[in-house]
């Protein structure tokens, strides 16, 4: 990090502070995400979580992203054009719970869902489904109130395990990859989505099986 001024235009401690804010609004939103989960765990009796990582882009991927758009080395035009420096995926059992748990989400006092992409509802190119959100979440500082974008991916594990391994088999791999692979990579996502299908009516009949012999 140490080069990084010369980079970006900004002095060590004005960076630090600014990468401080993603990070705290990491937490921030991990926090509010692990309260919805245990509250509904012990209200429900059901998880819709099944686990949650983040990750802080680095300096380097920030300065690789802003080249890449063409974007000057502020950190004013830096905050407003890489909203995804701060991101927090989320895997849910079921896809209902995806909406469940983005709809939890959006309706929390202080939160503003900034971009909503459903690529559930319409997969891109490639296959890949999940559901995208940007939202701005405040974050508590020492002297003041400073909004921060965090990235939010909620998906199945099923559409969780097809995008991490599509990720792992193309990359590095800098050429262009042959039609018939992607066709079937796309196909895989095909299948998924058929799985995710199956495994939501099950659990939906299971239910109904349980409520009526409770009644
Ligand atoms: P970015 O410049 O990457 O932010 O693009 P964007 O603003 O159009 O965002 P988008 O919502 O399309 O996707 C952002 C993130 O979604 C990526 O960084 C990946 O984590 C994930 N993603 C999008 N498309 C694919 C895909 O085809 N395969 C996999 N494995 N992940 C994807
Ligand atoms: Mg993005």
């Amino acid at each position: 990090m140490s080069d990084l001024p010369a980079l970006i235009e900004a002095d060590q401690r004005t960076l630090a502070r600014f990468m401080n804010q993603y990070s705290f609004a990491l937490k921030e939103i991990a926090t509010r995400i692990d309260i919805l989960k245990l509250d509904f765990e012990s209200t429900h009796e059901y998880s819709p979580i099944e686990h949650v990582v983040q990750r802080l882009k680095s300096p380097q991927s920030i300065i690789r992203k802003a080249h890449e758009r063409g974007c000057t080395r502020d950190l004013t035009a830096i905050r407003e054009k890489i909203r995804d420096i701060a991101g927090i995926r989320i895997s849910c059992s079921f896809v209902s719970d995806i909406y469940r748990v983005a709809g939890m989400l959006m309706q929390q006092e202080g939160i503003e869902v900034i971009e909503y992409k459903d690529y559930i509802e319409e997969p891109k190119p490639s296959g890949y489904r999940s559901l995208h959100m940007i939202i701005e979440i405040p974050v508590h500082l020492s002297d003041r109130v400073e909004r921060v974008y965090v990235e939010v991916q909620i998906r199945t594990i099923a559409m969780d395990f097809w995008a991490s391994l599509e990720h792992k088999i193309y990359y590095k791999y800098h050429k262009e990859v042959p039609q018939r692979l992607k066709d079937e990579l796309h196909e895989t996502a095909t299948d998924i989505e058929r799985l995710d299908r199956k495994m939501e009516r099950i659990h939906k009949e299971m239910r109904e099986l349980k409520i009526a012999e409770e009644d």
